[in-house]
C-alpha cells in the first residue's frame, strides 16, 4: 500500500463500551476515517505506524480505581495530537495525567442529564450552550474529582463536577457523558469541532475511497485472477463491481443457485452482471443437489450445516475450473472486522450457524481480497451508488445465505418453496406500493408447517398458513417489529389469500429481537 496516498486517520482506543461503534459512525458521517482498536492491542509501535491525527479514548465498563484496570499507552499523550476522552476514557486520561477519580454510589449517574457551563470555555464547545444547558446521556459510576494539571472545568452536571474539561493548549478534551449516542442531541457538534481542531479535511469520501480501493486491488492482485462468490446481496455485488473496475476480465464471479432464492432473483442477478456489467459469471444451477440433500431434513441447524457444506463443495468445483485463480474476493464489512473488547471474557453461545464461505481460502490455497473491510453497510451502499449500481439493487433488504430454507420451518419441498416465493413476492410488492420499503430493515414471508381450515366461496379449504415478518434495525443485532397499519395488514392478507394458491391464512409476527431472531430458523 506504500504508493497509495493514505487518508487522514483517527484512532479510537476501545475500552469495551457497548457504544464505541457509534463513535466511529459519528466520525464517518463527518467524512473522517477512523479505526477502532481494543486497548490491549494498542502499542506505541502500532500507533506510530498508524500515524493518527487524533485519538479518542472510548468508554468502558471497568473502574480506573480498580488495580489492573486498562490504561492507554502513556506515549499517546506525547504525540502532539489532540486527544478526546469519553466517560471511562475521561477518567483514564485524568488518572494518567495526574488528576483524581473517585468511585462511590453517590457519584453514579445513568440516563439523561443536563450539563451547564462552568466558567472556562474551549473551542470544542463551539455551538454548544447557545440555548442554555445541553441534554446529554450519562452512564457512569465513578467521577473525576480533581482535574489534571493544565485542565480547566468547562461544564458540570448534577453528579459530574467535571462533565466537560479541557486543556486547550494541548488540545486535550474529556467528557463524562456519551456524545456519540442519540440521547445527546448535540453530540455530533463536539465531534465536528474536535475533527476540525485536529485538522481533518473530510477526505473520507466514497469517490476517493473507490480510487484508492482500485489502486490497492491492482497492487495486491498483480497479474493473477480473482474469483468472487456472488450471492446477489449488496455486499458481494459491490465488491464484484469494484474489483471488475480494477482488473477487468481477470475477475470471474460464481453465482451458486441453491434453489432457495426468491422469485426472479437468479434471473435478475445474472442479467445485471452478465448483461449490464459484462462481468464473466458462472451461473451454477445446483438446485437439484441442494434440494435433494435437504429432503427429509427438518432440524434448523442440520439444514444450515447441509447448505453451508454443499455451498463450499459446489463453489470449489466451479472455481477449480478457473485456471490461474490465486485470490478469493469477499464482501467482509468493517463491523465483522472490529474486534470488540469482550466484557464478559467468555465465549458467546451459538444461536445459529451462519452460512458464509469461511474456511474456503485455506482449503483452496487462495488469498483473500476484501475491498470493503473498512466500510460500514451504509458506506457500502454509497460506494455502490458511486459505482453506478441501480438504486433498486443497492437498497435491497438483506437476504440470508441459506435463503428460503430458513423461512420454511420443517421439511422443505419444491411445492412449499413455490408457495412461499409467491406469497413473499406479493408481500414485498405491497410494501413497495405503499412506499414503505426503505423504512424497513428487512421484510419477508415465512411458510408455516401447518395447514388450517378455511372457507372460500362456498367451499372448505385446507391450506398452509403463512407469517409475515418486517423489522426495523440498525445492524441486525437487535430489531423491532414494524408497526404496519391494520389497513395495510388486512389488504396484504387479502391479496395473498386471493393471489397465492395454497395459503388460506395470514398472520403477522410481532416479536422483537431479542427474544426472537429476525429469521424464523
Ligand atoms: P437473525 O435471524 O440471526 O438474523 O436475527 C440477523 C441478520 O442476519 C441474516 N442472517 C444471515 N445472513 N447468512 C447470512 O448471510 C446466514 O446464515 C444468516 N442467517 C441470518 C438475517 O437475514 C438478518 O438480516
Amino acid at each position: 500500500m506504500t504508493d497509495i496516498p493514505p487518508h487522514q486517520c483517527l484512532l479510537i482506543i476501545d475500552f469495551g463500551s457497548q457504544v464505541t461503534r457509534l463513535i466511529a459512525r459519528r466520525l464517518r458521517e463527518l467524512n473522517v476515517y477512523c479505526e477502532i482498536h481494543p486497548c490491549q492491542n494498542v502499542t506505541m509501535d502500532f500507533v506510530r505506524r498508524l500515524a493518527p491525527r487524533a485519538v479518542i479514548l472510548s468508554g468502558g465498563p471497568d473502574s480506573v480505581t480498580r488495580q489492573g484496570s486498562p490504561r492507554a499507552p502513556q506515549g499517546i499523550f506525547g504525540l502532539g495530537v489532540p486527544v478526546l476522552g469519553i466517560c471511562y476514557g475521561q477518567q483514564v486520561m485524568m488518572e494518567q495525567l495526574g488528576g483524581r477519580v473517585e468511585s462511590g454510589h453517590s457519584s453514579a449517574e445513568f440516563g439523561r442529564a443536563r450539563v451547564t457551563p462552568a466558567g472556562a470555555t474551549a473551542p470544542i464547545l463551539d455551538g454548544w450552550f447557545a440555548g442554555g444547558p445541553e441534554q446529554v446521556w450519562m452512564s457512569h459510576g465513578d467521577h473525576v474529582s480533581r482535574v489534571a494539571p493544565g485542565f480547566e472545568v468547562c461544564a458540570t452536571s448534577p453528579n459530574a463536577p467535571c462533565a466537560i474539561i479541557a486543556d486547550v493548549s494541548r488540545h486535550f478534551y474529556a467528557v463524562q457523558f456519551h456524545p456519540e449516542v442519540h440521547h445527546t442531541p448535540n453530540g455530533a457538534k463536539l465531534f465536528e469541532n474536535f475533527a476540525r481542531l485536529a485538522g481533518f479535511t473530510g477526505d473520507w469520501t466514497m469517490s476517493a475511497y473507490r480510487d484508492r480501493a482500485i489502486a490497492a486491488i491492482r497492487q495486491q492482485v498483480g497479474d493473477a485472477k480473482v474469483i468472487c462468490g456472488l450471492s446477489g446481496g449488496v455486499d458481494s455485488s459491490v465488491a464484484a463491481v469494484l474489483i471488475h473496475q480494477a482488473i477487468g476480465d481477470r475477475l470471474t464471479c460464481v453465482f451458486v443457485d441453491h434453489g432457495l432464492l426468491r422469485k426472479d432473483e437468479a434471473r435478475e442477478v445474472v442479467s445485471m452482471f452478465r448483461d449490464a456489467y459484462n462481468i464473466p459469471l458462472i451461473h451454477a444451477d445446483e438446485s437439484e443437489l441442494f434440494l435433494g440433500a435437504l429432503a427429509g431434513v427438518s432440524d434448523p441447524e442440520a439444514k444450515r450445516k447441509t447448505i453451508g457444506r454443499l455451498f463450499i463443495d459446489v463453489f470449489q468445483k466451479h472455481a477449480d475450473a478457473i485456471d490461474g485463480a490465486g485470490f478469493l474476493a469477499q464482501g467482509t464489512l468493517y463491523p465483522d472486522v472490529i474486534e470488540s473488547v469482550s466484557v464478559s471474557g467468555g465465549p458467546s453461545a451459538t444461536i445459529k450457524s451462519h452460512h458464509n464461505v469461511g474456511g474456503l481460502p485455506e482449503r483452496m490455497g487462495l488469498t483473500l481480497v476484501e475491498p470493503l473491510r473498512d466500510l460500514f453497510k451504509d458506506e457500502v451502499r454509497a460506494l455502490g451508488r458511486e459505482l453506478g449500481l441501480p438504486p433498486g439493487f443497492i437498497g435491497r433488504h438483506p437476504f440470508p445465505g441459506p435463503g428460503l430454507a430458513i423461512r420454511c420451518p420443517g421439511e422443505i419441498t419444491r411445492e412449499k418453496l413455490g408457495i412461499l416465493r409467491e406469497a413473499d413476492a406479493v408481500y414485498i410488492d405491497q410494501i413497495r406500493r405503499h412506499g414503505l420499503y426503505d423504512d424497513i430493515w428487512q421484510a419477508f414471508a415465512a411458510l408455516l408447517p401447518v395447514r388450517t381450515v378455511g372457507v372460500m366461496g362456498d367451499g372448505r379449504t385446507y391450506d398452509y398458513a403463512c407469517a409475515l415478518r418486517a423489522v426495523t434495525s440498525v445492524d441486525g443485532m437487535t430489531a423491532d417489529y414494524y408497526p404496519f397499519s391494520h389497513g395495510f395488514l388486512s389488504e396484504t392478507a387479502t391479496r395473498i389469500i386471493n393471489e397465492v394458491r395454497g395459503i388460506n391464512r395470514v398472520t403477522y409476527d410481532i416479536t422483537s429481537k431479542p427474544p426472537g431472531t429476525i429469521e424464523w430458523e
